[in-house]
């Protein structure tokens, strides 16, 4: 297992790969590794001859101070968990300014409006600072596949427009959310919650499901209402949003069409800590 922090060392060894015809593998990651990024990792080891994990707490997408701070950090285990699943692959694991020069800003991109739904409501410039991180990973690694998670399945649409924008070679590919056994997505910053309100934020899933067995008997404001009042009871949990939106544009619709495709995203701040899901509901 090679540790990189250097984009030209990264260079050095992608020519090498690219000359021997191998097909590359990238893992993005802002580390504080958990199962999830571990079901990609193996994904691309199956998928690829050689695979590359990023660990880089990308400042740009971050729009507040304190979520960027407090961002979990752990590199060593995150270098153990990665060793144990395999010695072959490659960490690049940069400095902020490695990536950044002097010039701690994003890129501005025309996303055709993905991000303005749903998490880009509440987080601004977002996904300019995740289109900007990914653009360089992927200019540096030209990876002929780079894989991500269906938990934040916004962030998937997106990065599939910069491939569209950029006409980038890689192809994206969707790896299935992992959950704890309660139904709570995993997620680094399940890492800042207490053990108490990891088992409470099983409510999160449950409302998904709850939303998706019901969202063709009973009106989806009624549903929202519901939820609101279920989840807002819990001591420090707050529901951001819940949105029945069409899979592809993620805009909502007045009628749901059945020949169309839906899902339904939801955000819970539980003492301000932000989860995220969706589901899938045709
Ligand atoms: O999903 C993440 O961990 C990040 O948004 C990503 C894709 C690594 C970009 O910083």
């Amino acid at each position: 297992m090679l540790l990189y922090t250097l984009k030209s060392e990264v260079k050095e060894s992608i020519n090498y790969e690219i000359n021997l015809k191998k097909t590359i593998g990238l893992v993005p990651t802002m580390g504080a590794l958990h199962q999830g990024h571990l079901s990609l990792l193996k994904h691309a080891i199956i998928a690829c001859d050689v695979v590359w994990v990023t660990i880089f707490v990308n400042p740009t997408q971050f729009n507040n101070k304190n979520d960027l701070n407090n961002y979990p950090k752990n590199i060593d285990k995150d270098l153990k968990m990665i060793s144990k699943i395999s010695k072959n692959v490659n960490i690049f694991y940069p400095e902020i300014s490695e990536m950044y020069n002097s010039k701690l800003k994003s890129e501005v991109y025309d996303f055709e409006n993905l991000d303005k739904e749903l998490e880009g409501k509440y987080r601004n410039n977002h996904f300019n600072g995740v289109g900007t991180i990914v653009a360089k990973l992927f200019e540096l690694f030209k990876p002929n596949k780079a894989f991500f998670g269906e938990k934040d399945f916004q962030q998937t649409r997106i990065i599939n427009k910069l491939i569209e924008i950029k006409g980038y070679k890689t192809k994206l590919i969707v790896c299935p959310t992992v959950r704890e056994k309660n139904g709570l997505a995993l997620s680094s910053r399940n890492n800042l919650l207490s053990l108490k309100n990891k088992e409470k934020a099983s409510v999160i899933y449950n409302k998904l499901v709850y939303a998706k067995e019901n969202y063709l008997k009973i009106p989806f404001k009624i549903i929202y209402a519901n939820c609101k009042k279920e989840i807002n009871s819990i001591t420090g949990f707050e529901l951001e949003y819940l949105e029945i939106v069409h899979n592809e544009t993620l805009k909502k619709e007045n009628i749901i069409d059945l020949n169309k495709s839906y899902r339904i995203f939801i955000c819970v701040l539980v003492n301000d800590v932000r989860l995220i899901d969706n589901i899938l509901v045709k």
